[in-house]
């Protein structure tokens, strides 16, 4: 009988990615999906290492499983993949935890030869090389969602801003030819995706390997000419790359989403210098400006950290005038959390108070409510295109779907819609989604 498997993903768009790829290796070698954990022959954990609380999970989601085990007398092999893997390494089996293969984020595919050695040899295995080689066979990766597809573009990251173990948990930053790109993008669109969701750490950063010609603007002028593809989106631009070129190309291309998230981190100069982020927060306002200039309805939002060693109430404050000023669709805000190998961790101390954090995270996040509803109380009336992606998650005849911008669209509908692009009127907003009527059905373009 095939042997079952679960992966469960935390983490960032590029490792749900990367869990796609894994289920793909998997099913390749004779794997099958388990439907439920206590089936599962084998447990993938792909973790993320971003903030403390992202590991952490990784050890709860470790006890637990020993317990399951424990009960019903049943032990399944565990894999940990993904961030935690690669910055933990060996140090995962010194710990006394079930685990059976670790495998880094440039050795997942290494995870099947690993699997069959560990239980042949009854002792676990480790893979955290650093490999360069960034190919991943054509048409493996399982696409697990129906509407969309993600494809990685680059790997890594050079910027070694002061407060982020990904340059240490992904590597140095390594591009994707162009070719495998496009290849990979038209099979997604010959599949009946109509998006495709491009993805690196600093998506904009991209340069071409096989064509000198090559660089971001230009990746979205050729994925955007493929055939079926009606949407594409990228995640994260850094405002320090964020070039005209890059404006004029979106500006004159209607498939891309008119949306960009720009992770600022934080509105105060004194703060973004010691984050290392190489921007102002004076030129960071000047591109949202020039993006707005170039596409009015244009969505912009963006990632916060509050709490960054050092910052003071003046810093806060400072925070909080830019958020006013942009005017952002949505922000993800998070307390600082210290981070292995990091520059900030190991120069500065975690000296802000956490009911300090918890206080400033909670002000930062009701102002955005407060701008949020605004924004989306000025969308009541108006028809938007939206992608359908299944049932709403409290009401099962409704489907949701995203506007270009990605703001969250119910709707009364069948599900047969998902997948399509509808054309839906907005009729109410709630806190973090708007509600609207179907109009049509297909979308004609
Ligand atoms: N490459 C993206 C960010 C990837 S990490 C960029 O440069 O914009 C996703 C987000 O997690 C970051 O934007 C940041 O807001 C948050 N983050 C990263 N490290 C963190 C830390 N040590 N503590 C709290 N939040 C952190
Ligand atoms: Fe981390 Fe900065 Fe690289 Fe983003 S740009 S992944 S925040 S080091
Ligand atoms: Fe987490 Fe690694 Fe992504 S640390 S945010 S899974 S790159």
């Amino acid at each position: 009988m095939a042997r079952k498997y679960l992966v469960e993903t935390f983490g960032c768009q590029m490792n749900f990615h990367d869990g796609e790829r894994i289920s793909g290796l998997l099913e390749s070698e004779g794997y099958e999906p388990a439907a439920s954990e206590a089936e599962a022959d084998l447990l993938v954990l792909n973790t993320c290492s971003v903030r403390e609380r992202a590991e952490e999970k990784l050890y709860s989601r470790l006890g637990e499983i020993r317990l399951a085990a424990a009960s019903c007398d049943r032990q399944p092999q565990i894999a940990v993949t993904g961030c935690v893997a690669q910055q933990e390494g060996d140090a995962l089996l010194t710990r006394n935890l079930p685990i059976d293969v670790v495998v880094g984020t440039q050795a997942i595919r290494q995870l099947p030869a690993l699997l069959t050695e560990a239980k042949a040899r009854q002792t676990p295995r480790v893979d955290i090389n650093p490999y360069e080689d960034v190919s991943f066979p054509l048409g493996v990766a399982k696409a697990s969602d129906p509407t969309r597809a993600w494809v990685t573009i680059i790997e890594g990251c050079n910027e070694f801003c002061s407060f982020c173990v990904v340059p240490y948990t992904r590597g140095h930053e390594r591009m994707r030819p162009v070719a495998d790109i496009l290849a990979e993008v038209q099979r997604a669109a010959d599949s009946g995706r109509l998006e495709v969701q491009l993805l690196g750490q600093i998506v904009n950063h991209y340069q071409a390997p096989d064509d000198p010609g090559c660089d971001f603007p230009e990746l979205l002028r050729r994925v955007s000419q493929i055939d079926g593809l009606r949407r594409v989106r990228f995640a994260s631009p850094h405002p320090r790359h964020a070039s005209d070129r890059l404006i004029e190309v979106m500006q004159s291309t209607p498939k891309i989403c008119r949306h960009f998230h720009l992770p600022v981190q934080s509105g105060s100069n004194r703060v973004l210098k010691e984050m290392r982020r190489r921007y102002s927060r004076e030129e960071y306002l000047a591109l949202v400006d020039r993006l707005r200039a170039a596409m009015p309805d244009i969505s912009v939002s963006t990632d916060i950290i509050v709490g960054f060693p050092g910052e003071t109430a003046e810093d806060f404050e400072a925070t909080l005038d830019l958020v006013r000023r942009v005017g952002f669709s949505f922000i993800y805000s998070f307390k600082y959390s210290p981070r292995p190998n990091t520059l900030a961790d190991k120069r500065m101390a975690d000296d802000v108070q956490e009911s300090v954090k918890t206080s400033r995270i909670m002000t930062l996040q009701q102002l955005q409510a407060e701008i949020q509803v605004s924004l989306f109380q000025a969308m009541i009336g108006r028809t938007v295109e939206v992608l359908v992606e299944g049932p709403s998650r409290r009401r099962d005849w409704e489907m949701t779907g995203k506007t270009p911008g990605w703001v969250t669209v119910n709707f009364p509908g069948p599900a047969t819609l998902v997948g399509q692009l509808v054309t839906v009127r907005l009729t109410a907003a709630a806190p973090n989604s708007v509600r609207g009527e179907l109009v049509e059905a297909a979308s004609a373009h």
